[in-house]
């Protein structure tokens, strides 16, 4: 079916205190309004129209349209919620279901909003409005209904009588209905009301007196609704979220140590038998393959970690291939372009970058290896360094398997470690190493006996 959507997000947010455009903000590590477009995109939309105002040049360029066609509609002095629809009336395709959205309620499901759009079919000369129950509705506008239990309209909260406001079903602001009968609708909108605004919610009213009806739906969950508006709403919605997708994992077979100390903010797959410890942060994709564990505060980005591998506490892992078997940590650091062959070991303050470790190769201590193809059964012992950087360019190092490289080691790149080669304690490789030698560059240890040390000068 062909939906066209608006969404309104070209309010200032003054009350989140911020430079940021309100819509920009965050939410599980994703622009508010960006949530949206994605739902919108989920529930088979092809085009959105984005109504921007505060902030519109950070937004244009921030948000993605992730497969739906954007429109930006620039509303650059905010009169209300009709004036701002009323801003992408020229763009509207004529008869097509419209959905109406604001930018700063994140969490709208696209189940919920197909379920809108199909109760605004079953009448599509009539609204389908999304409307909630709130024990505290002050602030919303309140749904009249006539003496049949049918919408009449919405009041503001400000312009709501002592008896109105005690109304408790409220205007979510969500709504469905035929483009062209919105731009009539829009187009009567005045702006004589306490809030002197061209409030949308006006046309509530107008489409009943026109004999049109107006059909209220609820959202599944209650969360789906709520608006951003401070801070602390936003903190509590993200955790409102985490623990929804912290729940979905456990009840996929993924022991979580703390649900409530658990932060995705992109998606993780999970195979069985998957244990996350406490406060873990998971960005963009990360698979994690069945009985691997994820120790402590760990940070795990665009990355995969085989069966059985253990990540140990305070590691950081971006855009690497972790394959079976392997360890790694604790207060390791994995960058972009890392990959760790089955049974291989990272340990403690190891830094690996755009390299290879052979199964069964060991790195256990402090050390750097960045641009390198490290074979089998390779020890590279403690404060290694592979000098990969003249300043101007990288280079590559080869450690071919078997290969041992004695502590505090400088590598320096482009450079070659032939198979089972032994490179002694200290020893700065400029030269490549052939096969099965030992290679030490260490200043030959000399004693002096009796020696005495400097004392210090008398003034
Ligand atoms: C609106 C509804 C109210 C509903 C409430 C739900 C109206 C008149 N009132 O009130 O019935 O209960 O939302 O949260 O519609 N916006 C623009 N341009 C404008 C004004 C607003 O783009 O000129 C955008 C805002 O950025 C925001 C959304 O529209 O995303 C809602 O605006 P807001 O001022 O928060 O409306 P409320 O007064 O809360
Ligand atoms: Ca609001």
């Amino acid at each position: 079916m062909d939906i066209q959507v608006i969404i309104l997000a070209a309010g200032k947010g003054s009350r989140m205190k911020s430079q940021l455009p309100k819509v920009l903000h965050q939410l599980a590590g994703k622009p508010l309004v960006q949530h949206v477009i994605d739902s919108c995109h989920s529930m088979g939309a092809q085009h959105c129209h984005l109504v921007v105002g505060h902030g519109a040049e950070k937004v244009k360029q921030k948000v993605k349209g992730n497969g739906v066609e954007l429109t930006f509609v620039e509303q650059t002095e905010q009169l209300g919620t009709g004036h701002a629809v009323k801003m992408t009336l020229d763009g509207l395709k004529d008869d097509t279901a419209t959905l109406i959205l604001y930018g700063d309620v994140p969490l709208i499901h696209h189940d919920t909003l197909s379920q809108l759009v199909d109760l605004q079919q079953n009448s599509p000369t009539g609204i389908a409005l999304m409307t909630c129950f709130l024990d505290d509705p002050t602030g919303y506008g309140r749904i009249t209904r006539d003496a049949n239990n049918e919408v009449t309209g919405i009041v503001e909260h400000k312009d709501a009588t002592d008896l109105q406001r005690q109304i408790n079903e409220v205007n979510t602001g969500i709504m469905c209905c035929n483009s062209t009968q919105l731009k009539q609708w829009v187009g009567q909108l005045n702006n004589d009301n306490a809030q002197g605004e061209y409030y949308l919610t006006d046309i509530i009213a107008m489409a009943v007196a026109d004999g049109n009806q107006v059909t209220a739906a609820q959202p599944v969950e209650l969360y789906e609704v709520e608006g951003i508006n401070t801070l602390q709403q936003l903190a509590e919605l993200e955790r409102v979220w985490q623990l929804k997708m912290a729940r979905d994992l456990m009840a996929a077979g993924v022991t979580l140590r703390d649900p409530n100390r658990f932060d995705l903010r992109g998606t993780l797959v999970c195979e069985s038998d998957v244990v996350i410890d406490i406060n873990c942060v998971f960005e963009g994709k990360v698979i994690i393959k069945q009985g691997a564990s994820i120790g402590p505060n760990s940070y795990l980005k665009d990355c995969t970690v085989g069966q059985n591998s253990q990540i140990k506490a305070n590691s950081v892992i971006e855009e690497a291939n972790i394959d079976a078997e392997c360890s790694v940590g604790p207060f390791a650091r994995l960058r972009p372009g890392t990959h760790l062959s089955k049974d291989s070991h990272v340990g403690n303050f190891v830094e690996i970058k755009k390299s290879t470790l052979g199964q069964g190769s060991k790195a256990g201590h402090l050390a750097y290896i960045g641009d390198s193809q490290v074979g089998k059964n390779v020890n590279i012992g403690a404060g290694t360094i592979t000098c990969n950087y003249d300043g101007a360019n990288k280079h590559q190092t080869i450690i071919e398997d078997g290969a041992f490289i004695g502590s505090d080691s400088q590598l320096v790149a482009p450079v070659r470690i032939g198979k089972n080669v032994t490179i002694g304690a200290g020893t700065t490789v400029t030269a490549d190493v052939s096969d099965d030698a030992l290679c030490i560059s260490r200043v030959k240890q000399k004693q002096i006996e009796g020696w005495k040390r400097p004392t210090k000068q008398q003034k």
